[in-house]
Order: structure tokens, then C-alpha cells, then sequence
């Protein structure tokens, strides 16, 4: 609960945040499931502040009724292991009833911005998401906040409610870990079958067959070859994408833009990412 963080936070003699030359504390938030990914995402907090807290909650507010919430993976004794192997100082694990009041009414709008791509297939989800978030950060306080560009347009919507709401964070994005054949580690890829991981690699194959190219149109072009060549996968959408507002980009786009991808392999859903250099 909130005074056992506070607790923890004291014993560390984390309070006076970086700024004012106290030691800065940097926050991972995960659902847990800890893999790689979110190791990675540890190792860059301890580059970033002196101290780390890692929040564990599998929040109900960014699942849709049809999707995993029950059934998401939880493996608590696990991924306290982790966190102890990687120097974490606090684990925040709160409760669902911990967390949200039962007559809550107020929540974070993701906006427009959190209706497109994910949040059309997805709809409420970023909301969810913000809300949590914005709720961690209030509750834990940190300095530094870390977050994976796996999930690339959660990570741009951070940063935007951090603008929009002046939230007193810093935002670190880290690099998606994959797997030495290209599939991008997640918590869900234990549900596939062994017939299902073959088929999610066009996921990565697609993004890498895009990413070859500099033309808006042949880089969705080489991408959508390559999954339309894997009858299992049903696509959600392929798109290329303002890094800042995930906006469709125009043929006249020059810059970096982000190819994501969304697919469904048998009741598994699966999301991939990389930036592109668009000429
Ligand atoms: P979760 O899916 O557990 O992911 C926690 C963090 O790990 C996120 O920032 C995510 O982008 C990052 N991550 C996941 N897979 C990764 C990979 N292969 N490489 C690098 N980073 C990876 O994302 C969430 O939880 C939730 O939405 C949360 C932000 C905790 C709010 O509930």
C-alpha cells in the first residue's frame, strides 16, 4: 500500500529528487511477466538515477471486455527474483482495490490521438493506460519514468501527457528486445504453439522488409508483401506513422516515421514496431 511505499522510499533515502541534489529515483512500470524487455528497461533506470522502483500491476482499467485480463500471465515469486537480480531497490505491487476506489470517476483521456491505430482496435485503452500511469507516478513520485518503444504509441502518449498535464517526470524510451530470430519478447508470446511462433515471425520479417525502403508507399508495399504471404496471421493494420502523433504520413513525408504492425496469431494478438528513415 501507499505508506509501505512511502516506507521504502524513506529507507532508501530517496525525497528530494534529483533536481534538488537529492538521489533521483527512476520508475519501470510493468504487469509483470518480467522478460528480457523489461530487464533491459531496469538496466537503463540504474543508468539514469540511484535508485529503482519497479511497479507490478495488471491494471483492469486497459483491457477490453473481450480480452486477456484473466488470463494474463502472473508470475509474482518470478519476477521478484528478477527485480532482486537487477538491483531494484523498491517493487510496488499494489491490489486492484488498492489502486482504484470502487466509485472512482475521474481518469486521464487519451484523446484523439488515443482513438487512432492501437486505440481503434482497442478502443478505452490508452486511457486506461494514462490513468494507471498517471496514478503510479503520483503514488511512487520518481524522477525519471521508463518505458519500452516496443509499445511505441503508449510511449508517444506519455510523453504527450506529460506535456499537456506538466507532469514533473522525465521520460526515457528504451530499445525493443527480440529474440535472436527477430520476434519481439512480450509477456503474451508464451501462448503460442510452436505453429503460431512461425507464423508471428513475419511480424518482424515484415517490418525489417520495410524498413529496406524510403518511399512511404514501398515501404507499407514491401511490409504488407510479407505478411500477406503468412495465411495464419490475421492483420489488425500495417501502418507508417508520425513518431510524435501517429498520424498516417503522406507521400511527401520526410523523416523518421514508425512502421507498426498488429496482428492476430490464433486467439494470441501480437504488436511490432521499428523506425524508419522515409525519404
Ligand atoms: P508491460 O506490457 O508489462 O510492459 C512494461 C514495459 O516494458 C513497457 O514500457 C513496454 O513497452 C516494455 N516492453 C515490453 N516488451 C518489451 C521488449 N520486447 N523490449 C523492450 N521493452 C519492452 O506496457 C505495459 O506493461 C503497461 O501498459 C503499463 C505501462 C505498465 C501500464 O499498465
Amino acid at each position: 500500500d501507499r505508506a509501505g511505499l512511502l516506507k521504502a522510499r524513506e529507507a532508501l533515502g530517496i525525497g528530494a529528487g534529483a533536481s534538488s541534489g537529492g538521489s533521483a529515483l527512476a520508475l519501470v512500470p510493468t504487469m509483470g511477466a518480467l522478460h528480457e524487455g523489461h530487464r533491459s528497461l531496469i538496466r537503463l533506470a540504474r543508468e539514469r538515477a540511484a535508485h529503482v522502483a519497479v511497479s507490478i500491476f495488471v491494471n483492469p482499467l486497459q483491457f477490453g471486455p473481450a480480452e486477456d485480463y484473466s488470463r494474463y500471465p502472473r508470475t509474482f515469486d518470478a519476477d521478484l527474483e528478477v527485480c532482486a537480480a537487477e538491483g531494484v531497490g523498491v517493487v510496488f505491487a499494489p491490489s486492484v482495490q488498492d489502486m482504484y476506489l470502487p466509485d472512482r470517476q475521474v481518469g486521464v483521456s487519451a484523446g484523439e490521438m488515443g482513438s487512432v491505430v492501437e486505440g481503434e482496435f482497442r478502443p478505452g485503452h490508452l486511457d486506461g493506460v494514462l490513468t494507471v500511469v498517471l496514478k503510479l507516478f503520483n503514488l511512487v513520485q520518481p524522477d525519471v519514468a521508463v518505458f519500452g518503444r516496443k509499445d511505441a504509441q503508449q510511449l508517444a502518449m506519455i510523453r504527450r501527457m506529460v506535456a499537456d498535464l506538466n507532469l514533473p517526470v522525465s521520460i526515457v524510451g528504451g530499445p525493443t528486445v527480440r529474440e535472436p530470430d527477430g520476434l519481439a519478447l512480450s509477456s503474451r508470446n508464451r501462448y503460442l504453439s510452436p505453429d503460431d511462433r512461425t507464423a508471428a515471425l513475419a511480424l518482424s520479417r515484415a517490418l525489417e522488409a520495410g524498413s529496406g525502403r524510403r518511399a512511404p508507399e514501398e515501404i507499407r508495399g514491401a511490409a504488407l508483401a510479407v505478411l500477406g504471404a503468412e495465411p495464419s496471421l490475421a492483420v489488425d493494420y500495417l501502418v507508417l506513422v508520425d513518431p510524435a502523433t501517429f498520424a498516417e504520413v503522406g507521400d511527401d513525408y520526410a523523416g523518421e516515421a514508425i512502421l507498426a504492425v498488429a496482428a492476430r496469431v490464433g486467439s494470441t494478438r501480437l504488436i511490432d514496431n521499428v523506425t524508419v528513415d522515409v525519404r
